[in-house]
């Protein structure tokens, strides 16, 4: 009788610590500050592939091939260099860029890779082909430029394509007084870059959506791995779906101060609000088990000694 009065107890204790967090939660949900969780950025796993990347600062154009090869049987055959056409793309790297004028600062951190979809046939739109395209951590493959006024400013990463063009990649943050956001994404990519698209010629990508409302004098700082839909401005359906990926990202817009260091940041952590309460809740959940494990033994411990001594 005893035992099933605890077991009930024990199950109404569950109850109740269960309910109670799922409560906490609830309350926790509206403290979510921003369109930060707006579709177009899918919770990704927190396995982030750049979070590995700070300990390796491999350069991206290190795959010179000087494999003269020291057989001296066939020198004709050393007139066919076979391109290293598919190498892997390297792994983005972390970097750091900085826009400044006057006494305003823009910057921004990440380690970026843009995975560009696109047709190489006119006819054939089964036919889809991807080129990934690492953006260059060291500050001497990219340079910066950009404008800056009251309330709005752009920043420009370009760098250098495998032909004679650039690739750029441009943040546009609009400034609402008291906060300010990231408004926009353009991609530029040289058609170097993007072997036998159709047509051959510069592709223009945006992503038009606003993110990362952030307080002003505050930087923003998200580490995990983020996707954003790269488009045509004009959403043409002919052209398919891109992609920038981002880790380890890090800005600051409408910074009042020549300094490059970043000032305190609101960080993207603190949006995903579930997981406290959830914790706090299993934490509390296996306490409760543990206690009762603990009393049911003791419990049929003292009976069993009561047996005994009657
Ligand atoms: C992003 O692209 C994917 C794949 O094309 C699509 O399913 C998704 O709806 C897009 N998201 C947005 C916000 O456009
Ligand atoms: C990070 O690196 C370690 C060893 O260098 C490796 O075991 C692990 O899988 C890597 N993680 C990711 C997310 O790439
Ligand atoms: C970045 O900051 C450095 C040091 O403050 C400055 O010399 C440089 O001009 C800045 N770069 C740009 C593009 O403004
Ligand atoms: C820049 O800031 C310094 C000190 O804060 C100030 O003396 C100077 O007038 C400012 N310059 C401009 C162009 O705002
Ligand atoms: C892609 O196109 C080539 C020829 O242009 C064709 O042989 C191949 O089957 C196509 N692949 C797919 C997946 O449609
Ligand atoms: C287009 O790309 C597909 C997939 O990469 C490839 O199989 C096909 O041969 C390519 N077609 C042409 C005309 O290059
Ligand atoms: C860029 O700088 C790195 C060292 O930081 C150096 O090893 C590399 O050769 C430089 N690349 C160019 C193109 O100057
Ligand atoms: C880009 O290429 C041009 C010539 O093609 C060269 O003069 C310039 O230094 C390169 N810039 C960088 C950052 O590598
Ligand atoms: C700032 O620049 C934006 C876009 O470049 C423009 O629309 C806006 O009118 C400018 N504002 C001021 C105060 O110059
Ligand atoms: C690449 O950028 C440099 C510097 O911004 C510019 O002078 C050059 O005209 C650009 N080249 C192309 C092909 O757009
Ligand atoms: C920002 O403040 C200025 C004046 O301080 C005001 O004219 C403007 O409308 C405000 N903008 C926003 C978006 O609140
Ligand atoms: C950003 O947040 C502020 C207050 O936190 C709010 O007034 C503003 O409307 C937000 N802006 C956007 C674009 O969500």
């Amino acid at each position: 009788m005893r035992t099933s009065i605890a077991l009930a107890l024990s199950f109404a204790l569950l109850l109740v610590v269960s309910s109670s967090s799922g409560v906490y939660g609830d309350n926790k949900v509206p403290a979510k500050k921003d369109q930060d969780t707006s579709p177009d950025v899918p919770k990704l796993e927190p396995v982030i592939p750049g979070a590995n990347t700070t300990t390796t600062s491999t350069t991206p154009a290190s795959t010179t091939s000087t494999t003269t090869a020291k057989t001296s049987t066939t020198p004709a055959s050393t007139t066919t260099p076979t391109p290293p056409a598919p190498t892997p793309a390297p792994k983005p790297t972390v970097g750091k860029w900085n826009l400044t004028q006057e006494n305003e600062t823009v910057l921004v951190q990440m380690a970026g890779q843009l995975v560009i979809s696109y047709y190489n046939s006119t006819e054939d739109k089964n036919n889809l082909t991807e080129a990934t395209i690492t953006i260059p951590s060291q500050s001497n493959l990219t340079w910066v430029s950009g404008t800056i006024n009251a309330t709005d400013e752009t920043i420009k990463i370009s760098w250098n394509s495998s032909g004679n063009g650039n690739n750029s990649i441009q943040f546009s943050f609009h400034n609402n007084n008291k906060t300010y956001f990231l408004k926009k994404v353009d991609v530029s990519v040289d058609p170097a870059d993007l072997p036998k698209r159709v047509p051959n010629t510069v592709l223009n990508l945006v992503h038009k959506e606003e993110h990362f409302n952030t307080t002003i004098n505050k930087s923003y700082k998200c580490l995990r791995l983020q996707t954003f839909n790269l488009t045509t401005e004009a959403a043409d359906p002919q052209v398919p779906v891109s992609h920038l990926k981002v880790s380890d990202l890090r800005f600051e817009a409408f910074k009042k101060s020549k300094s490059t260091d970043f000032s305190d940041a609101e960080d993207c952590a603190f949006d995903t609000p579930d997981i406290v309460p959830i914790a706090v809740g299993c934490v509390l959940a296996g306490l409760v088990v543990i206690v009762l494990v603990v009393y049911l033994i003791s419990r049929r411990r003292s009976q069993a000694r009561g047996y005994v001594s009657m």
